[in-house]
C-alpha cells in the first residue's frame, strides 16, 4: 500500500526557473516520488512521495547531485502566494512561470501591490518584463494609485496570432539584443545555460575565449569542434551572437585565413567586437556584419566552411538560410552545424503555440527529417550526424526561454512535458558537391 506524504523542499541556489526545472527533472527520477511543483519565486519545491519508497534524506541527496541544497520541512502548509499568483496568471491570460519571476523582482511589495502592479501594467499593456518591473518598481516607491479604470484598458491582449517573419525577425533582435546589453558584464544568470557552455567546450577551447563572448554564449554545441578547419581556411558563421565560435575559428584557420561572423542583433555585433578585441586580436582579424542569414550580402563562392551554433532554428525561412550557404560556399565547401530540432513530429497545436510567441529556441523547431530535407534540397549532399542530444527537463525550460525568461513568455508547462524527450541538439556535416 503506498503511503503519501507531501514534503516541502527550501532550495539554496536555485536562482533562476530553469534551475527549479532542472531540479524538478531530477527529483522525478527518484523511485517513490510521484508528483514535484516548483515555486520559483519562494525557492521552494512541493515533492509528493510513497514515503514506503523514498526517504527525505535520498532527496535531499538527488537535489545535491544536482548542484544545489535543500531542507526539508513536512507538512502542508499553504505555500504563500501560489493561489493569489495563479489566480492573477488566469485573469491576466499571463504564463504561471513569468509571474513567479516577475513576483521575485518585486518580493518586497505586498501581494496586494504586487496584485496592482499586474492591473496597471496589463491597463497599460506594457508586456516586457524589463519594462514591466520599472513600471513596479516606480509604482511600488511611489505608492500605489488605482489606475483609470476603463473597460477597454483592461480588455488582456493574449498573443496567439501568428507571426510574420519580420515579427519574427523584430523579436529575435529585440530579445538578443536585450540579453547583449543586460548580460555582458554579469554572465547569463541561468546555471544550466552556464553549464552547458562548460560541457560543450573543452577546458583548453575555453581558455582562449574571453569574458565577453563566453557570458554570452548561447550555443547549443560547439561547431569548430568538429568542422575540421584548417590553417589559411575561409570561415563564415551563420548567427555569431558575441563571437565565441569565431574566436575559436580565427585561432584554427590563423593570420592567413579570413573569419566572417553574420548577426541580425546589433548589439551582439558590437559585443563580438568587444570579444574580438579581449582576445587580443587586431580588428581586422574577424569581420563582423550586422545582416541576416536569409539574404547575406557576400559573393557566391567565397567560403571554405559555414558554421552556425543554435541559429537557423531561430530564423523563420530556414530554406532560404540553406540556398544562401549553398551559394557562398566553394564547390567542396562544407557545412559544420549545431542547432535544435524535434525527433519526430509534434501535436500541430502544441507547435503553434511555441510559435505563437516564438518560444527561445523551440519556436521555431521543426522534425529533424523535415530540417534535413531542407539541407538535402538546398543542394548538400554527405549529410553526416556527428552527435545528437536529447534534452533534459532543465535544458528544455532554459532552451523554450532562450535567451532567458526576462525576455521571453515560459510556454506553457503541460506543453513543455508534451514535448519532453522529443526535443534534439543535432550536429552535423554535409558538403556542396
Ligand atoms: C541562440 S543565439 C546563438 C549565438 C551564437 N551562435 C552562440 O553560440 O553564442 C542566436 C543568435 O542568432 C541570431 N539570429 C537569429 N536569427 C538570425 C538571422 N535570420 N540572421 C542572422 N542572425 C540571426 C540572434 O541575433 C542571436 O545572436
Amino acid at each position: 500500500m503506498e503511503k503519501l506524504n507531501e514534503l516541502k523542499l527550501k532550495i539554496e541556489g536555485m536562482s533562476s526557473p530553469c534551475c527549479a526545472e532542472e531540479i524538478k527533472g531530477d527529483l522525478l527520477k527518484v523511485e517513490g516520488v510521484k508528483k514535484v511543483s516548483t515555486y520559483f519565486a519562494d525557492k521552494i519545491i512541493k515533492v509528493e512521495i510513497d514515503t514506503e519508497k523514498v526517504t527525505k534524506e535520498q532527496l535531499i541527496a538527488a537535489v545535491k547531485e544536482a548542484g544545489y541544497e535543500a531542507v526539508v520541512t513536512e507538512g502542508k502548509e499553504k505555500i504563500k502566494f501560489e493561489q493569489q499568483l495563479k489566480d492573477l496568471a488566469e485573469k491576466y491570460g499571463l504564463s504561471f512561470q513569468v509571474l513567479q519571476d516577475h513576483w521575485n523582482f518585486v518580493k518586497e511589495a505586498s501581494a496586494k501591490v504586487f496584485a496592482d502592479c499586474c492591473k496597471w501594467c496589463h491597463a497599460h499593456q506594457i508586456t516586457e518584463m524589463a519594462d514591466a518591473e520599472a513600471f513596479c518598481k516606480s509604482a511600488i516607491a511611489e505608492g500605489m494609485g488605482e489606475p483609470e479604470t476603463s473597460e477597454q484598458l483592461f480588455k488582456i491582449k493574449k498573443k496567439v496570432e501568428v507571426l510574420t517573419d519580420d515579427e519574427i525577425k523584430g523579436l529575435t533582435a529585440e530579445r538578443y539584443g536585450k540579453f547583449a546589453e543586460k548580460y555582458a558584464e554579469k554572465g547569463n544568470p541561468c546555471l544550466i545555460r552556464k553549464k552547458q557552455v562548460k560541457e560543450l567546450y573543452k577546458e583548453e577551447e575555453l581558455s582562449l575565449v574571453p569574458k565577453t563572448a563566453l557570458n554570452l554564449a548561447l550555443g547549443c554545441g560547439n561547431p569548430v569542434s568538429f568542422a575540421n578547419l584548417k590553417s589559411g581556411e575561409i570561415v563564415v558563421d551563420f548567427g555569431c551572437g558575441a563571437g565565441i565560435d569565431l574566436i575559436l575559428a580565427a585561432h584554427k584557420v590563423g593570420p592567413e585565413g579570413r573569419v566572417i561572423g553574420i548577426d541580425l542583433t546589433p548589439q551582439m555585433i558590437k559585443k563580438e567586437g568587444q570579444s574580438e578585441a579581449e582576445a587580443g586580436f587586431p580588428a581586422e582579424r574577424i569581420e563582423e556584419h550586422i545582416g541576416d542569414i536569409e539574404k547575406l550580402e557576400l559573393p557566391d563562392n567565397l567560403t571554405d566552411v559555414v558554421t552556425s551554433n543554435c541559429v537557423i532554428i531561430l530564423t523563420p525561412n530556414k530554406e532560404a538560410a540553406y540556398r544562401e550557404a549553398f551559394r557562398i560556399l566553394k564547390p567542396g565547401g562544407r557545412l559544420a552545424i549545431s542547432d535544435m530540432v524535434f525527433s519526430e513530429k509534434i501535436d500541430p497545436q502544441i507547435q503553434e503555440r511555441f510559435q505563437s510567441t516564438w518560444a527561445g529556441v523551440v519556436g521555431g523547431a521543426i522534425a529533424e527529417k523535415d530540417y534535413l530535407e531542407i539541407v538535402t534540397k538546398a543542394g548538400f549532399g554527405q549529410i553526416n550526424i556527428v552527435k545528437r542530444h536529447f534534452l533534459t527537463p532543465g535544458e528544455l525550460f532554459a532552451m523554450s526561454t532562450c535567451p532567458g525568461t526576462e525576455f521571453v513568455p515560459a510556454p506553457d508547462s503541460k506543453d513543455l512535458e508534451a514535448v519532453q524527450g522529443k526535443v534534439v541538439s543535432i550536429k552535423f556535416t554535409a558538403v556542396k558537391p
